[in-house]
C-alpha cells in the first residue's frame, strides 16, 4: 500500500485494484486502530469489499505518517508522439516521431517513488509503437507503483500481451467512441484495432477499460457502447470530456445542456460496469450526484493530482494544456512552476457566469475549456449554468 498524507487527510493507494481511499483524521485513527488489533469494524469490512485494502495490505507505512507537499497521484507519461492513425478529433499537433529515451523515463520512475506518486499511466501518440515499451513497463512493475496503459489497440496481439501481463502491467484502456464503426469513424480511426484488442483483453484475466469521448455525434450509440463493454467484461467506461480540437469546429462537436442531460440519464440507468468520468466532467459528476461528492474526488486534477510529460521530458499541468515548461525534476516543476499555483487556485471567482449555480465551490471546471476564446470563466453550455 501508498501512502501519502496531506492537507490533513491519509491518500493510499492499492495496486492490485487500482483503488486510491482518502480518510479524515477520524478515519485515519480507526485505521490505526486495525493495523495494531487486527478487529474488523463495518468501516473496515467495507474497506476490504471496496477494494482500498486487500489481504496483503501493509500498514508499515503507517506508522511514520509525516505532512507532505507534493498531492500528485499519477503521472500522464507520453512516451512517443508517433502514431499510425489520423483521428478525427485529435487535439494533439502534428507528430513530430520523437521516443523517450529509456534513462529518462527511468529517472521518472524513479522520482515518483520517492514521491509516493500512485500510478504512472502510459500514453501518446501511441504507446504501442515505442520499441521499448515493454522495458518502460518492467521499471515500473518493479516498483510499488502501478502501470496502465492507454491504447487504440493498434499492434496488439496475444503475443505482445503476454508479454506486457508478464512484466507486470496493471491495466489497459482502449480507446473506442463507438461501438457503431460508421459513427467511431466520425471521430476516431482504428475501429477495427480497438475491437479486436478488447476481444483479446477479454480472455485474459487482466483489468481492462474503454475510454469513450462523450460527443453530439456519438450520443445516440452511447448506451450500445456501454453495453458492449458490459458484455466484454471491461471494468469500466471512461467518459471524457471533448476538449478542443485543430482539426474540429468545438461547438458543433462539444455537447450541449440538453445533450449532457441525456448523458446524465443514461449513467444513472446502467448497473453492472464502472462509469468513470474524466476530472475535466467535473460540473456531470456534481450534476449526476446532486453534489454528494467529497471535495477531494472532484474538479480538474491537472497539476494537482496528475501532471503530464512529454517524450522531451517536458511538464504540462495536463496533456490538453499548452503551458510547457522543463524542470530538472517533478518537484521542482511541482514548487516553482507559475502555472502550477495558477492552478491550485480555485477558477470560480465573483465575476463568473457560475454565480448562480449551485454546484460553483466544488466543481473548480475543465480549464482547457472554460478559458478557450477569452471566455472569463464558465460555460453557458454547462449542464448547470442558469441565466438568473
Ligand atoms: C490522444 S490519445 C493517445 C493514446 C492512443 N493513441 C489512443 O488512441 O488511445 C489519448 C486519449 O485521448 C482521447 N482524445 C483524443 N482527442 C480528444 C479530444 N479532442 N478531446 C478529448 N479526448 C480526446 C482519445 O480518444 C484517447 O482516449
Amino acid at each position: 500500500m501508498i501512502t501519502k498524507y496531506y492537507n490533513k487527510k491519509l491518500y493510499t493507494f492499492e495496486k492490485v485494484t487500482g483503488m486510491t481511499g482518502i480518510f479524515s483524521e477520524k478515519e485515519l485513527d480507526t485505521l490505526l486502530e486495525y493495523s495494531e488489533s487486527g478487529i474488523k469494524t463495518p468501516f473496515i469490512n467495507r474497506l476490504y469489499d471496496l477494494g482500498i485494502l486487500i489481504p496483503e495490505s501493509d500498514f508499515t507505512t503507517l506508522k511514520n505518517i509525516s505532512d507532505q507537499n507534493i498531492s500528485l497521484e499519477s503521472l500522464h507519461i507520453d512516451i512517443t508522439d508517433s502514431c499510425p492513425l489520423s483521428c478525427p478529433q485529435c487535439y494533439k499537433g502534428k507528430p513530430e516521431k520523437t521516443f523517450m529515451d529509456f534513462q529518462n523515463f527511468k529517472s521518472i520512475v524513479d522520482e515518483a517513488v520517492k514521491l509516493n506518486i500512485f500510478q504512472i499511466a502510459l500514453g501518446g501518440g501511441e504507446a504501442l509503437v515505442h520499441p521499448e515499451i515493454g522495458k518502460f513497463i518492467s521499471s515500473v512493475a518493479e516498483t510499488q507503483l502501478a502501470v496502465s496503459i492507454t491504447t487504440s489497440g493498434f499492434s496488439l496481439n496475444e503475443e505482445k500481451l503476454q508479454d506486457f501481463i508478464l512484466r507486470g502491467v496493471n491495466h489497459i484502456q482502449i480507446s473506442l467512441n463507438s461501438i457503431d464503426e460508421k459513427v467511431n469513424s466520425l471521430s476516431r480511426d482504428g475501429f477495427r484495432d480497438a475491437v479486436k484488442a478488447i476481444a483479446l483483453l477479454k480472455k485474459t484475466g487482466l483489468s481492462f477499460g474503454i475510454n469513450t469521448v462523450i460527443r453530439k455525434d456519438n450520443l445516440n450509440t452511447l448506451s450500445k457502447t456501454i453495453g458492449f463493454a458490459k458484455e466484454n467484461g471491461a471494468d469500466n467506461i471512461n467518459l471524457l470530456r471533448y476538449k478542443p480540437s485543430g482539426f474540429e469546429t468545438f461547438g458543433k462537436i462539444s455537447p450541449d445542456k440538453n445533450d449532457l442531460q441525456k448523458v446524465s440519464e443514461i449513467i444513472r440507468s446502467i448497473r453492472g460496469i464502472k462509469i468513470k468520468l474524466d476530472s475535466a466532467f467535473s460540473n456531470l459528476l456534481l450534476y449526476v450526484n446532486s453534489g454528494n461528492i467529497s471535495y477531494e474526488r472532484v474538479g480538474c486534477a491537472a497539476g494537482i493530482k496528475f501532471i503530464s510529460i512529454t517524450p522531451e521530458g517536458v511538464f504540462k499541468p495536463c496533456s490538453h494544456q499548452s503551458y510547457a515548461e522543463r524542470a530538472d525534476s517533478i518537484e521542482a516543476y511541482i514548487q516553482e512552476s507559475k502555472y502550477i499555483q495558477k492552478f491550485k487556485t480555485s477558477v470560480f471567482h465573483n465575476e463568473s457566469i457560475c454565480t448562480t449555480c449551485i454546484y460553483r465551490l466544488l466543481c473548480k471546471s475543465c480549464r482547457v475549456i472554460t478559458e478557450k476564446e477569452n471566455v472569463t470563466i464558465g460555460e453557458t453550455d454547462c449542464i448547470g449554468y442558469r441565466k438568473e
